[in-house]
């Protein structure tokens, strides 16, 4: 590969369809791109002719989906002059937030609540230096509090909230387009504040292609930031399912929840700020939430790891959890393609990772060739 085709982040390769001109100086961290990957043993496990995919999201700079949206609103954010960005957040938002300002020599503030991030993003937001405010309170808590401090305190708010945000995410589905040929036909999700589902219908709204030819369609979001906004509606957009932890699933309560709670840390949230744009999203696709309780979501993160290979943190296990229980009933019919998004890495949460597999394949020994052996003897 020429040096010039080097991969340099998703704006370089989307600047087309992104909010930036040619002089709007990028942050990024070359971010974007991660694999698609096409599971074998558990379709074959469920005994249903599936095409089924992973988008293995964790696979991004910090770890997460978050870094799309983040090199958006972080170079927009520096663009128009910002010193400080700011976010409440789960975990993955503030560790991005944090290494994007890092990388663009400003000032992160993140609020996160206390006692229910793991590990491995409370060290990525400690590591890359941001301002750390742990609340006493839950992320609807944080998120309300970052609304109403940004209206008067020179910072940005980087949640998803902020529109540039959504923007770079929605490039996820260029992506899954261009490696498959066309849409598919199922876009699993788990849902937390709704941002993502939303980024990802803004996504195969505005570029899709079918039969090797590039189309495009307007969507409700376009908002005129792409360069489609208001073409023709043609061409396949996926149905999109999105799941909820059964602690924190407001979309399926009907209402906001008011203390919500998972061993799913990343989607604890009983008051999803894109609440309508997600609506929007199910009815337009014929899509549909759904609940998965906290030992489905475990059971699938680590069927997952141990059948396939792939380690994603436990939110993100509520998209393949998801789908392998609409495929294995029939909701998701034989003969689909269905993409799964792995939202965040399963390094982000070795605390539960490690409760979780506890009781298995784990023994203490001496360090001599007799018990060694004795341990292999016993396991075949
Ligand atoms: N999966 C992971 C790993 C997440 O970190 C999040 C959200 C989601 C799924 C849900 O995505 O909010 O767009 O519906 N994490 C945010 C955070 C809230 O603060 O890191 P969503």
């Amino acid at each position: 590969m020429a040096f010039r085709d080097r991969y340099t982040g998703l704006i370089n390769r989307y600047r087309d369809h992104l909010p930036v001109n040619d002089d709007t100086p990028l942050i990024s961290l070359g971010e974007g791109n991660t694999p698609l990957i096409r599971l074998k043993n558990i379709p074959r496990a469920l005994g249903r002719d599936v095409d089924l995919y992973v988008k293995f999201e964790g696979l991004n700079p910090t770890g997460s989906f978050k870094d799309r949206g983040m090199t958006m609103a972080v170079t927009r954010a520096v663009d128009e002059g910002s010193k400080a960005i700011i976010c409440a957040s789960t975990g993955n938002t503030s560790a991005s937030a944090a290494a994007y300002a890092a990388r663009a020599g400003i000032t992160a503030f993140v609020l996160i609540p206390e006692g229910k991030i793991a590990m491995g993003k409370l060290a990525q937001a400690m590591m890359y230096g941001a301002t750390i405010m742990q609340i006493r309170g839950n992320f609807d808590a944080g998120m309300q509090l970052v609304k109403e401090v940004a209206e008067d305190a020179p910072v940005t708010i980087v949640n998803s909230v902020n529109p540039f945000r959504l923007q770079g995410q929605k490039t996820a589905a260029f992506e899954i387009i261009e490696e498959l040929g066309r849409a598919p036909d199922y876009h699993c999700l788990p849902v937390g504040n709704a941002g993502n589902i939303t980024a990802h219908w803004i996504g195969y709204c505005e570029y899709s292609r079918t039969k090797g030819e590039v189309v495009t369609r307007a969507c409700s979001f376009c908002d005129g930031h792409c360069r489609y906004a208001g073409g023709p509606v043609v061409g396949d957009r996926p149905v999109m399912l999105g799941y909820q932890a059964s602690g924190s699933a407001p979309f399926l309560r009907g209402g906001p929840v008011e203390d919500p709670d998972t061993v799913a840390t990343a989607i604890r949230i009983g008051n999803p700020q894109s609440w309508q744009q997600a609506w929007h999203v199910k009815e337009e696709s014929g899509g549909r939430f759904d609940e998965l309780s906290d030992a489905e979501i475990l059971h699938a993160q680590k069927m997952l790891t141990e059948h396939e290979g792939v380690f994603c943190e436990p939110a993100s296990a509520a998209s393949i959890g998801g789908a392998m229980r609409d495929i294995r009933n029939g909701t998701i019919p034989e003969g689909s393609t269905v993409v799964c998004t792995l939202t965040g890495n399963g390094l982000k949460d070795p605390d539960t990772a490690i409760d979780q597999c506890k009781d298995s394949g784990m023994v203490t020994i001496d360090a001599d060739r007799a018990a060694v052996n004795d341990a292999i003897r016993n396991y075949l």
